[in-house]
């Protein structure tokens, strides 16, 4: 089997390197790739972002599935214009990768969908942000809807920060804030069937004693044993599996990787977010463990 690795990180050189040690796998290409992917792999100039431009690679390569590591292709569309060219991709649609592309539409999943989550507002107002910030009350939770790379989030007690970063993006999701040790599961799905990897902990503020703000993660660790079998258990019954049995229902099936942040609270696990794609860093050390 011939495979095409699509972007430049961390992640995709993890994912490219465990393909590559599949002894099903013949040739590993990866585009736009890194120096690190060039030392197993064959590398190939392309717009990411562009359907037409990867699938026509993937068809001039001949390969025989498509693996999308960053979540902007995914948004983009690029998993349909692969599929629509007759080539298996790894990765969801457009439609499905908007768990990811917006907070709002992740919400409105969720609350269909029965998920336990944080209570949110979207607000598009000032006098909105206002009101949400005060029915909340402090810690806040302040949102940007569109992707911003894991830096759209602020939590703060500060009402001004949360007032500032709310004033400076479109559409905010504002919602309750919830207590307790965070944690990752990464599940793989056909659309249908579900199957879970291990949890996984990113370290996400930058400075010692986490005392500055997120960033998209500078490290991780798994196996994350806070999340114990019977916690995952819970998480897959009443978070993973209902979303995915959702997404199907609605015609939008959702395919590929689905990583759940979650808060393990006191009243039990909660949805803090959805991302459409491997974490970056988690990706790296659950490639490591897989066999
Ligand atoms: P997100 O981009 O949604 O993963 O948010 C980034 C980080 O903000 C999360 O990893 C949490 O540490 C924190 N966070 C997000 N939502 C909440 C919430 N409702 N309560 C407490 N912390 C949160
Ligand atoms: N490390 C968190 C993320 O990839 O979103």
């Amino acid at each position: 089997m011939k495979v095409l690795v699509i972007g430049t990180g961390g992640r995709e050189h993890a994912l490219a390197l465990a393909l590559s040690r599949d002894p099903q796998v013949t040739e590993v290409h990866a585009a736009p790739g890194n120096p690190g992917i060039a030392a197993f792999a064959l590398l190939h100039p392309v717009n990411a972002t562009d359907g037409a431009d990867v699938a026509a690679l993937a068809n001039r390569l001949g390969v025989d599935l498509v693996v999308i590591g960053p979540e902007a292709p995914l948004v983009a569309g690029v998993a349909d214009a692969v599929r629509q060219a007759g080539v298996a991709c790894f990765g969801p649609s457009a439609q499905a990768a908007q768990l990811e592309g917006s907070k709002a539409f992740a919400k409105q999943v969720m609350a269909e969908a029965g998920v336990p989550t944080a209570e949110p507002r979207v607000c598009t107002t000032p006098e909105e942000v206002e009101a949400a910030l005060d029915f909340f009350g402090a810690p806040y939770v302040v949102k940007d809807d569109a992707l911003a790379a894991g830096k759209g989030v602020v939590v703060t007690s500060d009402r001004a920060e949360a007032l500032d970063h709310a004033n400076s993006c479109e559409r905010v999701v504002i919602e309750a804030f919830l207590d307790g040790p965070e944690v990752s599961l990464f599940a793989i799905t056909d659309g249908v069937t579900v199957v879970p990897l291990q949890p996984a902990q990113d370290f996400k503020r930058a400075l010692d004693n986490d005392a500055g703000p997120n960033t998209g993660g500078m490290g991780a660790y798994s196996p994350a044993r806070v999340l114990t079998p019977e916690l995952e258990a819970r998480v897959m019954k009443e978070i993973i599996e209902p979303t995915v049995a959702y997404m199907a229902q609605k015609e939008m099936p959702y395919q590929g990787v689905l990583f759940a942040g979650l808060m393990l609270t006191e009243t039990g696990p909660k949805l803090i977010e959805y991302n459409c794609r491997f974490g970056d860093p988690e990706c790296q050390v659950l490639m490591t463990r897989l066999d």
